[in-house]
């Protein structure tokens, strides 16, 4: 299996905020590890959480902050994963022995969204954010 290793090529020149994808690379490595079981589910869901709260709003303050051209299409990508988080741990929550189907979709949509908008969407701010 292919690791996910972090490279400096993927910094957006802010150390918190590097650090903080860092951890999202560990969890969707951590990820590809295990079997998506309810308890992995729940953990997922927990850092999710987190990573929403925190996360997200660090990056918009930032972004704010240093004016970002393209804010409002960058917070729309984060509001979709917001909804796509709820409706997740909805389908999550209301499913009845068909967990192993739900855990791999889950695993699949947050493994392509989030490196895809970690590599490509975040990388877009990386002049920005570095004036403040
Ligand atoms: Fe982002």
């Amino acid at each position: 299996m292919t690791r996910l290793v972090w490279s400096d090529e993927y910094s957006v020149g802010d150390a918190e905020i590097d650090r903080q994808h860092q951890e999202i690379f560990s969890l969707i490595d951590r990820l590809d590890d295990q079997d998506m079981d309810a308890s992995a589910m729940s953990v997922t869901f927990e850092k999710l959480d987190i990573y929403v709260r925190e996360h997200f709003a660090d990056e918009e303050e930032k972004m704010k902050a240093g004016a970002y051209p393209d804010l409002d299409s960058h917070m729309r990508q984060h509001d979709e994963f917001r909804d796509w988080l709820q409706s997740a741990k909805e389908s999550f929550r209301t499913s009845d022995g068909a967990l192993g189907a739900i855990g791999q979709n889950i695993h699949d949509f947050l493994k392509s969204w989030l490196l895809a908008h970690i590599l490509y969407a975040d990388q877009a701010y990386k002049g920005y954010i570095q004036k403040v």
